[in-house]
């Protein structure tokens, strides 16, 4: 990895070039896991796939099972499995948020509907688990399945909330954890596990997972109340009555009065630009941003603790920089 002053900012480029071989080595398996040979999965599946995303999951396991003795030929293919299930989620959570951009393309369902995103969704999460299971990974599988289970329940409970306009941080909380820090912790969790960790080891690296996957959320639901390019929808959660931690704090600390102005422009169906602008100036100015940037440094900080029990190395420094990446990151 290259040297960088704690200033310049940390490129995912310099993390790769840690487990390099082993990334290529990933992408040809992700290849031949996801092939067809013909029709219109074909034809959809190459048009996903053209962008690729930052693969920052498989290069967690990855890392992860360097840091805890070595990579092997099982750890490929825990990257591969976590890579299918999040591309599954990535494409049913566009159906799910009627989200039009994904990576800076249309998404799936902008362009062949619903009914073909549900489908191919499926289809990336049943090669998925059939690669686990035509291996014999049953670890994998039992430790997947339930991240599966529990990203499922937090985008219910999610769909339940935004209906009910619950605005509690302890909710949005669970919800970040299930449908985002879960499937981040069974990253780590099956990293380690295809380095056989010990189980002090396995514990401490997936609780690092959970601890990174709910910084990354924040730093996604921040994304949100910002008006840089990201590959997707700015604006998009206010517009859906989808209050995350920013909004959630800055209500929590103003006076009712305040609470019933903004509660008021949140519930209507549709927003105008001003009302945006209305919302985003309150949640600047109470400091629910600057809140939630804390929060996420906080949960960084401790990811980084967990680290001090492991050795040494380049691949443990390479995540360590990976969790501050995760919340400096501009996409
Ligand atoms: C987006 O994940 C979905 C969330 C959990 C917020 P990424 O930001 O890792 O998506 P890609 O794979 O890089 O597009
Ligand atoms: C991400 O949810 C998908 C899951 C974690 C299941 P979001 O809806 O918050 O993420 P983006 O912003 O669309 O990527
Ligand atoms: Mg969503
Ligand atoms: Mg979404």
């Amino acid at each position: 990895m290259s040297t960088h002053s704690k200033k310049s900012p940390i490129e995912i480029r310099d993390l790769q070039s840690v487990v390099k071989d082993d990334l290529h080595e990933f992408s040809s398996h992700f290849k031949a896991a996801v092939k067809v040979d013909h029709g219109l999965l074909n034809l959809v599946i190459r048009y996903f796939l053209r962008q690729k995303g930052k693969r920052i999951r498989p290069l967690l396991v990855l890392l992860t099972a360097k840091t805890c003795g070595g990579i092997r030929e099982r750890s490929y293919r825990a990257a591969v499995l976590v890579e299918l299930l999040h591309t599954a989620t990535l494409v049913h959570d566009d159906v799910v948020d009627e989200s039009e951009k994904r990576r800076g393309a249309f998404s799936i369902n902008a362009l062949w509907g619903n009914k073909v995103a549900v489908l191919l969704g499926d289809y990336f999460l049943s090669r998925g688990l059939l690669l686990a299971l035509d291996n014999d990974d049953i670890d994998f599988l039992r430790v997947l399945s339930n991240a599966v289970k529990r990203m499922s329940e937090g985008e219910l409970r999610q769909v339940q909330r935004a209906r009910r306009m619950d605005v509690d941080e302890a909710s949005y909380y669970k919800i970040i954890s299930d449908k985002t820090a879960s499937l981040i912790s069974a990253c780590t969790r099956c990293g380690a596990l295809s380095a056989d960790a010990d189980p002090e080891s396995l514990k401490s690296m997936e609780e690092f997972g959970e601890q990174l996957g709910l910084a990354f959320q924040i730093r996604d639901d921040l994304f949100d109340f910002g008006s840089h390019e990201v590959g997707k929808p700015v604006g998009a959660d206010i517009q859906k009555n989808l209050v995350t931690l920013p909004l959630i704090h800055a209500l929590e600390i103003s006076p009712p009065s305040d609470q019933k102005r903004i509660l008021k422009i949140i519930r209507k169906d549709k927003k105008t630009k001003q009302n945006r602008q209305n919302i985003f100036e309150f949640v600047q100015s109470t400091g629910g941003l600057s809140y939630a940037q804390q929060r996420m440094e906080s949960h960084v900080k401790s990811a980084q603790a967990l680290l001090d029990s492991f050795p040494d190395s380049e691949a443990r420094r390479a995540m360590h920089a990976l969790s501050q990446y995760v919340i400096d990151r501009k996409k």
